[in-house]
């Protein structure tokens, strides 16, 4: 494309229209609090923009215009009104306005949907959903399903070093710091699929720290949680039931947790329903057989300095037994 050519550049634009752009956009707000952070966006943006120009224009005259004209604006009053004054009144109103707007993120007295638990670790997410009395009731990573409609407290953890819990479209972001509990409430209007990401530089992996929110209506989501309370599916072939076989002798179970079968790892992610989820470590690859099997066999080399290693030493065919049995825990 010759984006010298305009007629070219607004083409090469047109595909963009089909991008998944709201997946993760602060501009796209899916629900009450990304909204209020997205109004006051566009109004700094605005008015910033109108500043600017009123600014240039000045600056232009102040260049070009008769030099008895432009007398004016050297005068001790303009600088005065114009550099002491102005700024004052429009940062005192703008930090007022964004005081008052923001008294909308505060939830306290709307009941709360769920309780969600989520710990930043290098370099992947730990969610941990609790129930009404305070009782963990399942473990799952990389992935949070929350009910549209009430918002949802999520509490915020760091294991290792500090992370930002970012999910542009349904709120602003938050650090998660180690020794220290954040607490962030926040809704989703709409049902959807939307992209977080790690908002705070945690080491060679950042970039590769994404997870995905997933908002579904309220009786979707019950259904959900019911499904994420049972133990892990049994292999219900002689293939699904070699994968199962595999991935306990190689070890695997000594850092992740499959429920209801011997592996009670809890340094690595909750596998038990791995094959229900959109993606695998972290955001970074589709969740399905064949990058099952790449993860497995490659992890290092995915993703160089995160905690799983690479499982070279299996055989193909042994990969494609423990990825099958991985994909089947729904
Ligand atoms: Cu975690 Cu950046």
């Amino acid at each position: 494309v010759n984006l010298r050519n305009p007629a070219a550049l607004i083409l090469a634009c047109l595909p963009l229209g089909a991008c998944e752009w709201r997946i993760q956009n602060a501009l796209a707000p899916a629900g009450p609090h990304a909204d209020i952070v997205a109004t006051l966006s566009w109004v700094m943006f605005i008015g910033g923009g109108l500043i600017f120009v009123f600014v240039m224009a000045l600056s232009a005259y102040a260049v070009w215009a008769p030099a008895e004209r432009r007398a004016w604006l050297g005068h001790r009053r303009t600088i005065i009104a114009g550099g002491l004054a102005f700024p004052i009144v429009t940062l005192t109103a703008l930090l007022i306005y964004g005081f008052f707007i923001f008294r909308g993120l505060h939830v306290e007295d709307e009941p709360l949907a769920a309780r969600i638990e989520v710990i930043g670790e290098r370099f992947w997410w730990r969610v941990n959903y609790y129930g009404e009395d305070g009782e963990l009731l399942f473990v799952t990573a990389n992935e949070i399903r929350m009910p549209t409609g009430r918002p949802v407290l999520f509490v915020l953890k760091a294991q290792d070093v500090i992370h930002s819990f970012w999910v542009p479209a349904l709120a602003g972001k938050l650090d998660m710091i180690p020794a220290h509990v954040n607490e962030y409430a926040f809704a989703a209007e709409r049902p959807g699929v939307y992209r977080g990401q790690c908002a705070e530089f945690c080491g060679a992996q950042h970039t590769k720290m994404a997870f995905y929110v997933v908002a579904l209506l309220p009786d979707e989501y019950e259904a959900w949680v019911a499904e994420q309370m049972e133990p892990a599916d049994e292999p219900d072939t002689p293939f699904l039931e070699q994968g199962k076989r595999l991935f306990l002798a190689n070890g695997c179970g000594s850092c992740h947790r499959v429920a209801g079968t011997p592996a009670d790892g809890l340094l690595g992610p909750d596998l038990t329903h791995i094959g229900s989820r959109l993606s695998l470590a972290a955001g970074v690859l589709p969740n399905n057989i064949g990058t099952l099997g790449g993860w497995i066999s490659s992890a290092q080399h995915i993703k160089p300095d995160n905690l799983m290693p690479s499982f070279g030493n299996l055989q193909g065919e042994e990969l494609r037994a423990i990825a099958a049995y991985m994909e089947s825990l729904k």
